[in-house]
């Protein structure tokens, strides 16, 4: 059983000593440091910080030592298998992160001159049309910082395009699935639609006919994951395409799901007009602990001329920056994106090509199938929506025959799996399965890290039925065991930072 290490670390300020220091800045070159002198006289003196911050000041050896105890308490998808539903942990090679450190590229300044920024530019370009490509879209902008941030600039060129089709005002709903990520109804509401909401059919698709009931008049579009939540592929979407496009609305394509389909189907040519890539999903970056993240959307021919400015483009010598977007729905962002994410995808797509990235997406698909195979029959679980199989990237398991047996719900599954030295699959998500463990394995787990999930998770239902006392309580094995997961998203005792936890400590006494 495995046994995670538990170190009585104290937070970072409350270590080292005044004076100390871990890091020795460079001189500065001589004729540099003739022409700034002292640096403090550049600033206005109105600038000036007048109290140092309060940094801790600490060795080398001492921020070595302090960072890896806290990751010997951590879990990570370098660690072993992350089997989180719909965000695809999948173990991302190392060269992507060194070539995203080099210093030629982690030292460029967006202001910098055109001229003398030519590589990145180039790479941005090129990554722009592969991901054209990939997803069978016109243009591509790389501005958005996140899925979500892709979806919010969908739903902004939705506005746009009705705006300049004389409609705004006129379409105001956007359909959005009920197994859809919150961040859909989130993204359209922000944008300021109206969101309808759609029930899922019994094979846990979009039912057609409830969908031709919904669209209308004031229909701006429909948001769809494909596959869906659940790991469906959405057999209708021709049809769907067709019933949103003839009632004058828009196809949004959410990319949470796309790595299964790299190579194989793009959405583009499935009808979507909109489509966003979490590239910290599918790309190369990890997913998860809030970034960073990068969500380029890829549009069709027609709603190019809204996207974000600037573009980069190219006559055939050298790449600019365009600016001269009259339609263009403005920034998202500042400058390009969140580049060193981007730089690991173009790193990502040259090292495994296009025959990788299918094969890659293929072996996704065949994990997460072993593993619906191997646990839709285990005491306690079962698999909703079971009529269309094979699934693509993930399962969707309910444990709700478990909690009527024995009281042992989803949540204490997922606690019970650090026990294991496994990280849980998402839970209670979609929203229409009860009692949902959510598992994608991704593409790089191996056999036997898949096998010893499928164990570990039948020795808790087994565990749940003799002994449900040990899975109740779990983990025991783990540096933290059961946290107040209430207590500590309440606004009133969440501390966001070291600070705001000592404001928290004063007002105390
Ligand atoms: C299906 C789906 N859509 C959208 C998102 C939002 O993506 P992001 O977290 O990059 O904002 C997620 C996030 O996990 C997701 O699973």
């Amino acid at each position: 059983m495995y046994k995670q290490a538990s170190w009585d670390e104290p937070v970072v300020f409350n270590l080292g000593k005044s004076g100390r220091r871990g890091h020795i800045l460079p001189r500065a070159e001589e004729g540099i440091a003739e022409s700034v002198g002292n640096m403090d006289s550049l600033i206005p003196s109105s600038m000036l910080r007048q109290n140092r911050p309060r940094l801790p000041e600490l060795s080398e050896v001492e921020v070595v030592r302090h960072f890896t105890r806290l990751s010997e308490m951590n879990y990570g998808a370098d660690s072993g298998l992350y089997p989180l539903g719909s965000c695809t942990m999948k173990y991302n090679p190392k060269i992507n992160e060194v070539l995203a450190g080099m210093q030629t590229l982690s030292d460029l300044h967006p202001y910098q001159d055109e001229s003398t920024v030519q590589g990145i530019l180039r790479i941005m370009y090129d990554l722009e049309r592969w991901l054209s490509e990939l997803t069978g879209t016109h243009e591509v902008c790389l501005q958005p910082a996140a899925g979500a941030h892709g979806e919010l600039l969908g739903t902004l060129l939705m506005h746009a395009c009705l705006k300049s089709n004389g409609e705004r005002g006129k379409r105001t709903e956007v359909i959005v699935p009920d197994s859809a990520h919150g961040t859909n109804p989130a993204s359209a509401t922000m944008a300021g639609f109206n969101v309808i909401v759609l029930p899922s059919g019994t094979d846990g698709c979009i039912d057609v006919e409830a969908l031709k009931s919904v669209v209308s008049e004031k229909t701006a579009g429909l948001m769809l994951t494909n596959p869906n939540t659940l790991g469906l592929f959405e057999k209708n979407i021709g049809e769907i395409a067709k019933i949103v496009h003839e009632a004058g609305g828009l196809l949004y394509y959410d990319g949470a799901n796309l790595n299964p389909l790299l190579g194989r189907v793009r959405p583009g040519d499935m009808g979507f007009d909109i489509v966003h890539i979490n590239i910290h999903k599918t790309f190369g970056t990890p997913h998860g602990g809030g970034g960073p993240g990068a969500g380029p959307v890829g549009v069709s021919e027609s709603l190019s001329k809204f996207l974000p400015v600037p573009r980069i483009v190219s006559d055939g010598k050298q790449y600019h920056l365009d600016y001269d977007r009259p339609q263009s729905i403005g920034k998202i962002r500042g400058f390009y994106g969140n580049v060193a994410v981007l730089l690991k995808a173009y790193a990502y797509i040259l090292s495994l090509g296009f025959e990788g990235l299918k094969e890659a997406g293929e072996i996704s698909v065949l994990n997460a199938n072993y593993i619906m195979k191997k646990l839709m029959h285990v005491r306690g679980l079962t698999l909703p929506y079971d009529g269309q199989k094979p699934r693509k990237h993930e399962c969707v398991l309910s444990a709700k025959p478990l909690k009527t047996d024995t009281g042992i719900t989803a949540v204490n599954i997922a606690k019970r799996l650090l026990d294991y030295g496994l990280h849980a699959p998402t839970i209670y998500f979609p929203l229409i399965v009860e009692e949902a463990l959510m598992i994608e394995p991704t593409e790089t787990a191996d056999k036997e890290e898949l096998d010893r999930f499928v164990d570990a998770v039948m020795e808790i239902s087994e565990e749940a039925y003799t002994k449900p006392e040990e899975v109740l309580k779990a983990p025991h094995n783990t540096a933290v065991t059961r946290l107040d997961e209430v207590k500590a998203s309440h606004p009133k005792t969440m501390a966001l930072s070291w600070r705001m936890h000592l404001k928290r400590q004063s007002a105390k006494t």
